[in-house]
This record gives C-alpha cells, sequence and structure tokens, in this order.
C-alpha cells in the first residue's frame, strides 16, 4: 500500500500505512505506548451507538477491529522499545508482569467492561486511574473522532508512568493520535503509524493544534547520567 509521512515537527512524525510494513523501516525507541485491536468487533457493535462522536458516522471504517494486533507486531514492538505500555494486553498472549495499568471507567452497571487493562514491562506495581467515560458522561468532554479513541487525560497518565530519560515514544496503532497529543504535551518525540487514511488525517490534525499551542515547558525533561566510577 502506498505510504504518506508528516513531519509534523522536528521529532514528531505520523506515517500512513500498514504497521508490518512500516515498523521494520525504523530506528528503536524508547518507549511505546500503544492501543491495537483487540479483535472482538467492538467498535462495530456497542460503542457506535453512543452518539458521541463529533460528527455522526465520522469514524472511518471499522474492520480493522475484527482481528487482534498481529503478533509479527508485538514481536517487533518487544525487542525495539525499552518500556512498553499495551493497552488490551488482557487479550493478547503476553509475558507475565508485576505492573497492569488499569483505566476504571466509572461507568456504572451496564454490559460495558468496568475497566481496560494495559500490560506493562514497567517495574513497579499495578498502578489505576479513575477516568468516567460512560457514553455522553466523560470526565473532560473532549470530542470524539474515533469509536475507541482513548480519554487524553488516560494516556497522559500512561506517559506519566515511564521511567525517567524516555525521550522517544511509538503508537504503531495511532488511530486519532491521541498518544500523540499526549506526548507533545509532554515534550517528547512521537512517531505514530496508522494505516486508515481517515484517522491518519485525524492524528496529524489534533498533534499539529497541540504542537501549536502555547507550552509552559522548555525542555523535555533532563536524561539522569550515570556516573563514573573511581
Ligand atoms: C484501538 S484503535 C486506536 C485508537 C487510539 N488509541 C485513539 O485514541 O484514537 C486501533 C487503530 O489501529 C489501526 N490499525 C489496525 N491495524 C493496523 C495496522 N496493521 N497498521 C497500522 N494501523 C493499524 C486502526 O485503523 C485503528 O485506528
Amino acid at each position: 500500500m502506498s505510504v504518506r509521512k508528516e513531519q509534523l515537527s522536528e521529532n514528531v512524525v505520523v506515517i500512513c500505512g500498514d504497521n508490518r510494513e512500516i515498523l521494520p523501516t525504523l530506528g528503536r525507541f524508547d518507549a511505546c505506548v500503544t492501543d491495537p485491536p483487540y479483535g472482538i468487533g467492538e467498535s462495530a457493535k456497542k460503542n457506535n451507538t453512543r452518539g458521541t462522536l463529533a460528527k455522526p458516522n465520522d469514524y472511518g471504517t471499522d474492520a480493522w477491529d475484527a482481528e487482534p494486533a498481529d503478533p509479527v507486531v508485538l514481536d517487533w514492538i518487544r525487542s525495539n522499545t525499552l518500556w512498553q505500555i499495551i493497552f488490551g494486553g488482557n487479550y493478547f498472549a503476553l509475558p507475565a508482569t508485576s505492573c497492569w495499568l488499569v483505566w476504571d471507567k466509572v461507568n456504572g452497571d451496564n454490559d460495558f467492561a468496568d475497566c481496560e487493562l494495559a500490560w506493562t514491562n514497567l517495574p513497579k506495581a499495578v498502578r489505576r486511574i479513575h477516568w468516567m467515560w460512560n457514553g455522553m458522561l466523560r470526565k473532560g468532554k473532549e470530542p470524539r473522532f474515533h469509536l475507541t479513541q482513548k480519554p487524553l487525560g488516560v494516556m497522559s497518565w500512561c506517559l506519566d508512568q515511564l521511567p525517567a530519560g524516555v525521550e522517544t515514544v511509538v503508537d504503531p496503532y495511532c488511530g486519532s493520535g491521541t498518544t500523540g497529543v499526549a506526548c507533545v504535551g509532554k515534550g517528547l518525540g512521537f512517531t505514530g503509524v496508522e494505516r486508515e487514511v481517515h484517522h491518519f488525517d485525524t492524528s496529524c490534525r489534533r498533534i499539529a493544534e497541540e504542537l501549536r499551542r502555547p507550552r509552559l515547558f522548555a525542555e523535555p525533561a533532563a536524561r539522569p547520567v550515570q556516573e563514573a566510577l573511581l
């Protein structure tokens, strides 16, 4: 398939294409923070009845949600990034870990899952965030552009869980670009890959808007330096 690439700033890029073709052409990253398709067809069933999208039916194709993340991509992530946060990790074959990130959606009694789980390889204990995401009752009231869009506050919190010194983040399942917006907000480099042109365009627009926003920080956090032993 043809590949489009938008270099949005010196260290922020979004690529439109199939991640199985794109990832082998990229280098290594400090961290992967991603939200792959879980393969449960969720987008086609319940979420699209909720009426919270920015515009009705403005979500591109939902065909991607029929298949879970390709194990080849998960292997690439495990081999080419130091730290990993992978949403839907409970649907994929990943090793035992001490640290799951738990997003409690505070969504009351209904047939939606109470929480979403992100598998990590972080050297810490389980962490949890409460962030209401229940139809129109959503903390933050962010406009919705993607059927399985993650809240910006949840993705920013995920980045806060990464060890100090992370400077570059990759999201091979970029969707509407929420991870990228969160990275820009924290002064981190970001590389996103998204196969659907519609979502790629949304990602570029949202991340470019975030890059234009005046920010309070000047530099990313300094990488800790190992002192020489005398
Ligand atoms: C769960 S959604 C990500 C939503 C995102 N976290 C957000 O907040 O908008 C997964 C995305 O991965 C994309 N995708 C699925 N398979 C892909 C592939 N092989 N290469 C690139 N993107 C893919 C889908 O088009 C979909 O937009």
